[in-house]
């Protein structure tokens, strides 16, 4: 490298990561004052604060957002675990203790230092097997239950008093421990969180918030990460005000009345609408507007769309290139094209408020009677379906105004059934997500300001004598809650 090129290497400036930005005062007042809304609206309703961990396993969101979604097949951050280099390294240090013991000979007390290692190493990877941090194949879990029982009878004949082996023995045993350890397949891959409802959902059974009062209400504020094309209102890192409603259902109580079930999920869904409506008239936001649909239950929704699906193939030909993809992925997202040439089509196909079952149509019906009692108006759009897989019946989105193309503000929706998936009770579930990014951005466009710096005093000093005053007087200016500025000098 020539001096010159090394000289402007060092000069290098360094630059934020595409689709991720830093966010500078005064406009982070103006993000405090937001989240300082939040808690004050959210608290009202009787929403706790949860806080989560940026990085989960892929697999939970494989399983709760969805393997076909675009934020799970194409969006996510994904890179493998420490855990795997560990585990790794363990097997590495497995494989060069049994070369070792080779050629040492029998001694019981080397035999009992190898058991003890691969009893340790065979208890991390079942624990990770368990967890679900090692992929959870048949494969997997003969390798494991047949080194567990070959160390089990190893035990069993070194504690032996008459103990006694072959050479020949001992080396099976070790070259069986290598292989079958070799067999294992630690594929744990770990994810930047796109969206939190998922792990709101698995620390709500990692942490038995089923033995708490039901319904649990929790919120959270923070970073999640996608991998999209980033422009106005679009990053790949962005702030979500996440807020969500669990509720286990008790299998010992006597079945409820299905009517007054549906009736109180409904009232649960409007009053989670109606929180974050309160929360944008307290911000001024403006063009707030509020679109709900029911997209059914696993009981309508397939018999929807396969009608859906049958509707779309007669008109296939003329449909863009997603779309036709979507024919046979998952028709449901044809309704949500924004494609020009495809909006009188779609607006002829069959809608799902006319194919749903008599219970969701009970809920659906209840939904709007109780956001009409709170004063909460919206619009129905039988179009609004989300790209998320784990919504049933009510959906919802809001927009503001000074958006251009990435309008919503907030998206949200009842997703009964998630926690089962992930392996907890039988559990209801309703929720929103706020784009903060989207709504400080709104807030901007209709001339909302941060508050200002202020400045209560300023101290003017002359001489060393008066320094040391005034440094006191600053210190007990600012105790008494003034914000002052000392000049150095
Ligand atoms: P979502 O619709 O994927 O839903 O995201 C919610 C909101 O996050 C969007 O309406 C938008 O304001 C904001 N957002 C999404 N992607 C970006 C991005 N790349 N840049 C800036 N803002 C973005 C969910 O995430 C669900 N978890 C919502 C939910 C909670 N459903 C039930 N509970």
């Amino acid at each position: 490298m020539s001096e010159g090129t090394a000289k402007k290497e060092e000069r290098r400036k360094f630059q934020a990561i595409r689709g991720t930005r830093d966010l500078l005062p005064p406009e982070t007042a103006l993000w405090n004052h937001v989240e300082q809304t939040a808690h004050d609206v959210f608290a009202s309703y009787g929403f706790g604060e949860i806080r989560l961990p940026i990085v989960e396993q892929t697999e939970l969101f494989r399983r709760s957002v969805g393997i076909d979604t675009d934020i799970v097949s194409k969006e996510m951050f994904t890179f493998p675990e420490d855990f795997r280099e560990q585990l790794d390294l363990k097997r590495d240090f497995l494989a060069v203790r049994a070369r070792e013991l080779r050629n040492q000979l029998l001694a019981k007390a080397a035999m009992t230092s190898f058991i003890s290692f691969t009893s340790e190493f065979v208890d991390l990877a079942g624990s990770a097997f368990s967890r679900g941090q090692i992929p959870q194949t048949a494969e997997n879990k003969d390798s494991l239950d047949q080194i567990y029982s070959r160390i089990l009878s190893w035990e069993r004949k070194v504690e032996r008093k008459e103990f006694q082996c072959t050479e020949q023995d001992w080396f099976l045993f070790l070259s069986d421990i290598v292989l079958l350890a070799n067999r294992l397949e630690i594929g744990g891959l770990i994810s930047l969180r796109p969206e939190a409802t998922a792990s709101v959902c698995r620390a709500y059974i990692e942490n038995n918030m089923q033995q708490l009062p039901q319904p649990v209400r929790l919120y959270t504020i923070g970073p999640m990460f996608r991998r999209e094309r980033p422009q106005k209102g679009r990053y790949r890192q962005f702030y979500q005000i996440d807020a969500e409603v669990l509720e286990t259902v008790r299998t010992d109580a006597v079945k409820q009345d299905s009517t007054k079930e549906l009736n109180k999920d409904a009232a649960v869904d409007a009053e989670v609408i109606e929180m974050v409506m309160t929360f944008f008239e307290k911000l001024e936001l403006q063009g707030v507007q509020l679109d709900i649909n029911s997209i059914g239950c696993h009981e309508c929704r397939p018999k929807y769309v396969e009608l859906l699906r049958a509707e779309l193939q007669k008109v296939k030909d003329r449909l863009g290139a997603d779309s036709q993809r979507r024919i046979e992925t998952n028709p449901l997202r044809v309704l949500d094209s924004k494609l020009e040439s495809e909006q009188k089509i779609i607006e002829k196909l069959p809608r799902i408020a006319d194919h749903l079952c008599k219970d969701c149509a009970e809920h659906y019906a209840a939904v709007k009677r109780e956001l009409g009692l709170r004063r909460v108006s919206y619009h129905e759009n039988w179009r609004l379906v989300r790209g998320l897989d784990y919504y049933m019946r009510t959906t919802f989105e809001i927009t503001a105004k000074g958006l251009g193309s990435q309008n919503a503000v907030c998206g949200g929706g009842r997703y009964d059934g998630l926690v089962e998936l992930l392996g907890g009770p039988p559990t209801k579930g309703i929720g929103f997500a706020i784009g903060e990014d989207r709504l400080i951005l709104s807030l901007q466009e209709s001339g909302k300001m941060p508050a200002a710096t202020r400045r209560d005093v300023y101290i003017a000093w002359m001489g060393e004598k008066a320094y040391a005053a005034a440094i006191r007087a600053a210190k007990t200016l600012r105790a008494a809650g003034l914000s002052v500025e000392l000049p150095p000098e």
